[in-house]
């Protein structure tokens, strides 16, 4: 998609606060730093639409970006940020889970791992998690340009044995936010899920 004009649209804690329309929505989740905000702002072709930076759990709310009036990018708190409270992270859990489990606007979730290591407990627990609720998933290897392209199908396959992949339910693809590789087939896989 050609993207030319994008909202910040809202951010919301709760269901009342999600934005009231009937277009789809495609969320992006993952590890805090692992590279969300990156991929957004690199699929809008903006610099610094979402907010991006090297501390980690700066996002705390769902973000909703309206692009080109047709899809939401949902932008979601990152998970597994140790330094919050515990309190603070059941109350980021419940907010997740109610948004990926009672929103029919969603279409299909990018879940973000780290191209250069295997995945965390908590990237197979979400990914465990999608697949259980029958959510399409695409699993987005990002930071792809901090490993030569030589190691690719290796890290691929790390990851896709560590998540037990199932292709029947789940796309995937390596992505680089500095070279911008995967973005088209990122950007196809969304726009398959619109039209679903
Ligand atoms: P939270 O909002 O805290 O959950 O983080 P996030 O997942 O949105 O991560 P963000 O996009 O803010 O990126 C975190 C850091 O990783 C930043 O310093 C980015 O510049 C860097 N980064 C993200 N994607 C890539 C990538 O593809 N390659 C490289 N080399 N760095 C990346
Ligand atoms: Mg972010």
């Amino acid at each position: 998609m050609e993207v030319h004009n994008v909202e910040i649209t809202t951010s919301a804690v709760k269901p009342s606060q999600y934005p009231q329309t009937d277009i789809p929505e495609i969320a992006f989740v993952g590890r805090s730093n692992v590279g969300k905000s990156s991929l957004t702002n690199s699929l809008i072709n903006r610099r610094s639409f979402a907010r991006t930076s090297s501390q980690p759990g700066k996002t705390q709310t769902l973000n909703f970006y309206k692009v080109e009036e047709q899809v939401f990018f949902v932008d979601v708190p990152g998970y597994g940020y140790a330094k919050v409270s515990k309190k603070m992270r059941e109350e980021f859990g419940q907010m997740i889970e109610t948004y990926l489990t009672e929103r029919p606007q969603l279409k299909g979730v990018v879940s973000l791992v780290d191209a250069r290591h295997e995945p965390s407990e908590e990237d197979i627990a979400m990914y465990n998690w999608l697949t259980y609720y029958n959510i399409p998933v695409l699993v987005v290897a990002t930071k792809a340009d901090k490993i030569a392209r030589g190691k690719w199908n290796k890290a691929e396959s790390v990851i896709k044995k560590a998540l037990e992949f199932d292709r029947e339910t789940s796309a995937f693809q390596m992505f680089s936010a500095v070279t911008k590789s995967g973005k088209d087939e990122v950007w196809a896989w969304i726009e398959e899920r619109m039209a679903d």
